[in-house]
C-alpha cells in the first residue's frame, strides 16, 4: 500500500475509547444523519463503517479494516488524509488560538488567505478579476452569500428589478433557502417549495441523455460524439435574454454539474452562458463548491473556459478536506455596491466567519496546490484513471463514462443502445456501491451514478485497486 506522500501506512493510532457495538448504539440512539434513510440504517442486520482515522488515500475502520476513500469524503479531500503539512499547519494555529470573532475584529490567517485565494482563482487573462473575499463555513452558505450580496447590490444601487436568477435543471448548490431555490431537485427539495423562491430553469447541458444529440449511443464519453447544434446554450441563451433587465444572476456549476449525477458540460457551455448573461448586464454566479482548488485539472473549472464570474463560491476542497470553510469571492465593482451609506452595509454573517484554523489549513493547501510536484502527480493520477476507466466498456450496462480531471462517472443503464435507466427504486447505484465496500473501497453514487474522486496523493496501484473494486462490484450487481 502507497501514496503519493508517504509511501505506506505508517502511523499508529491510539484505539478507539467505545468498541464499535457500542459506538453504533449509541449512533442508532441519537444521531441524525444527512442524506439517510432512517429504516435502513436503523436496520440490525446493517453494519455502518464507523471511520477511527484516516491516512493519504486511505480511511480505517474501528474494526480495524481499511478502505480506499473512492470520493474525498465527499468531494472534499484533496491530498489525502493527515498530510504532514496541513496537519503542521491547523498544529501550528492551534497553539495560537482556535477562534475568535470576525465582526469588527481582523486576523492574520484571514487575511493572508484572502490575498493568496486571489492570487489563486483570479486569471492572467481573463477578466473580470475577483478582488473581495467573504467567508463563511460550507458551500451552501458560500452561494447564500453570492445570492445575497447580488441582489442587494442591485437592489440598492438603482436596479431594484433584477430580482431574476437562472440556472440549469438539476443544479445543486445546498440545502440553505436561497441554495435550495436555485437547486432544482424534486427528491430533496419538493417539502419546502412553499419556502423556496422562483427561480428559472434551463435544460441541463447533458449529451449523454440530450433530447438534441442525433447520435447513437458509442463506447465513448456522450460529449465526444455528440451531433447536435449546441442547442442547450441557445435555449440558455434565449432565456437570459428573454429575462433581460430583470435578471440579476446566470448560476452555474461550471464544467460539471455535481450532485445532478456528474453531468458534464460540453466545451464552451460556460463560456456562451456567461457572455449572454452579461451582454443583459446581469452577473454570473459560479458555484466551484465541487470543481474548485484544482479538481478539474485547474484553479478553477471557469479557466478551463476561458471565462471569468463575477462572483465565485468555494469550499469543500479550499481546507483540502480539513475543516469546514468556505470563500465567497466578488469583484471591487460588487463591493462598490456596499459603500457609502452605513446602511448599504452586507447585513451577512456567521459565528464561525474566518475560523482561524480553517483559513491557516486553507493556507497550506494553497501552498501545496500551487507546487510543481502537485500539479505533476494531479496530471499523472487524471492521466491513469482515464486509462483505467476504459475498463468499464467491458461491461454491457455501462452507458456513459465521463471524466473531467479527477471527477469520474460511470453511468449503469439497463440498456445500452436505447440509454434506458433501471427503475430508480432498484436502487442499483446504491447496492453497486454497498458491495464496492466489501471490496474495499468506499464511494457514495448519485442515483445510478458511480463516483470515483480519489484524493491526488492516490498510487497508481491503489487507482487500480478502486477502479477494480468498483468493475467487480458491478459485476456483482449485473452479472
Ligand atoms: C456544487 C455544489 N454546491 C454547493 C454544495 C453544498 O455544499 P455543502 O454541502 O458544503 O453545504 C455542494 C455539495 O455537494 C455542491 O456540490
Amino acid at each position: 500500500m502507497s501514496c503519493g506522500w508517504a509511501k505506506a501506512w505508517k502511523r499508529t493510532y491510539p484505539p478507539a475509547e467505545l468498541k464499535y457495538e457500542e459506538i453504533v448504539r449509541l449512533d442508532r440512539a441519537h444521531v441524525w444523519h444527512p442524506f439517510t434513510p432512517s429504516s435502513p440504517w436503523m436496520d440490525p442486520e446493517f453494519h455502518p463503517v464507523s471511520i477511527q482515522a484516516g491516512e493519504g488515500a486511505w480511511l480505517m475502520a474501528t474494526d480495524g479494516k481499511r478502505y480506499l476513500d473512492g470520493n474525498s469524503s465527499i468531494w472534499t479531500n484533496l491530498h489525502g488524509h493527515r498530510h504532514p503539512k496541513l496537519d503542521a499547519a491547523l498544529f501550528d494555529q492551534l497553539g495560537r488560538i482556535a477562534h475568535s470573532s470576525f465582526l469588527g475584529l481582523t486576523h492574520e490567517p484571514a487575511v493572508r488567505l484572502a490575498n493568496e485565494l486571489i492570487s489563486y482563482a483570479n486569471h492572467p487573462v481573463f477578466s473580470p478579476k475577483l478582488t473581495r473575499v467573504f467567508f463563511s463555513d460550507d458551500g451552501s452558505t458560500a452561494v447564500e452569500t453570492g445570492l445575497k450580496m447580488i441582489l442587494q447590490g442591485y437592489a440598492q444601487n438603482g436596479e431594484p428589478q433584477r430580482k431574476d436568477f437562472i440556472s440549469p435543471e438539476g443544479a445543486y448548490h445546498g440545502d440553505t433557502m436561497g441554495a435550495m431555490s436555485l437547486g432544482k431537485s424534486d427528491t430533496f427539495h419538493h417539502h419546502y417549495q412553499p419556502l423556496l423562491f422562483p427561480t428559472r430553469r434551463v435544460m441541463a447541458p447533458a449529451c449523454y441523455r440530450c433530447p438534441f444529440n442525433k447520435s447513437k449511443p458509442q463506447l465513448a464519453d456522450a460529449r465526444h460524439y455528440r451531433k447536435c447544434d449546441f442547442e442547450c446554450a441557445a435555449l440558455a441563451v434565449e432565456e437570459i435574454e428573454r429575462a433581460g433587465d430583470r435578471l440579476a444572476a446566470w448560476v452555474l456549476e461550471p464544467k460539471v454539474q455535481g450532485a445532478a449525477g456528474m453531468i458534464m458540460h460540453p466545451e464552451g457551455y460556460a463560456n456562451t452562458t456567461a457572455s449572454a448573461a452579461r451582454k443583459v448586464g446581469a452577473k454570473v454566479l459560479f458555484d466551484e463548491v465541487l470543481t474548485g482548488c484544482h479538481r478539474t485539472g485547474t484553479p478553477l473549472a471557469a479557466h478551463g473556459e476561458n471565462v471569468m464570474p463575477d462572483v465565485l463560491a468555494l469550499a469543500k476542497g479550499l481546507t483540502a478536506g480539513y475543516l469546514p470553510l468556505a470563500a465567497t469571492l466578488a469583484t471591487e465593482e460588487i463591493f462598490g455596491l456596499f459603500q457609502g451609506d452605513p446602511e448599504k452595509a452586507f447585513f451577512h454573517g456567521h459565528s464561525y466567519t474566518a475560523n482561524p484554523l480553517g483559513c491557516s489549513v486553507a493556507l497550506a493547501n494553497l501552498h501545496l496546490l500551487t507546487q510543481p510536484e502537485t500539479h505533476k502527480r494531479m496530471m499523472l493520477l487524471f492521466q491513469n484513471l482515464r486509462k483505467l476507466s476504459q475498463r468499464f466498456w467491458q461491461h454491457p450496462h455501462v452507458g456513459d463514462v465521463r471524466q473531467e480531471g479527477g471527477i469520474l462517472a460511470v453511468e449503469i443503464v439497463a440498456n445500452r443502445s436505447t440509454r434506458a435507466r433501471f427503475p430508480a427504486k432498484e436502487r442499483r447505484g446504491a447496492r453497486i456501491c454497498r458491495f464496492a465496500q466489501e471490496l474495499g473501497l468506499i464511494t457514495r453514487p448519485i442515483g445510478d451514478v458511480l463516483v470515483l474522486m480519489p484524493p491526488f496523493c492516490t498510487s497508481n496501484d491503489e487507482l487500480e485497486q478502486m477502479t477494480e473494486s468498483l468493475f467487480q462490484a458491478i459485476r456483482k450487481e449485473l452479472p
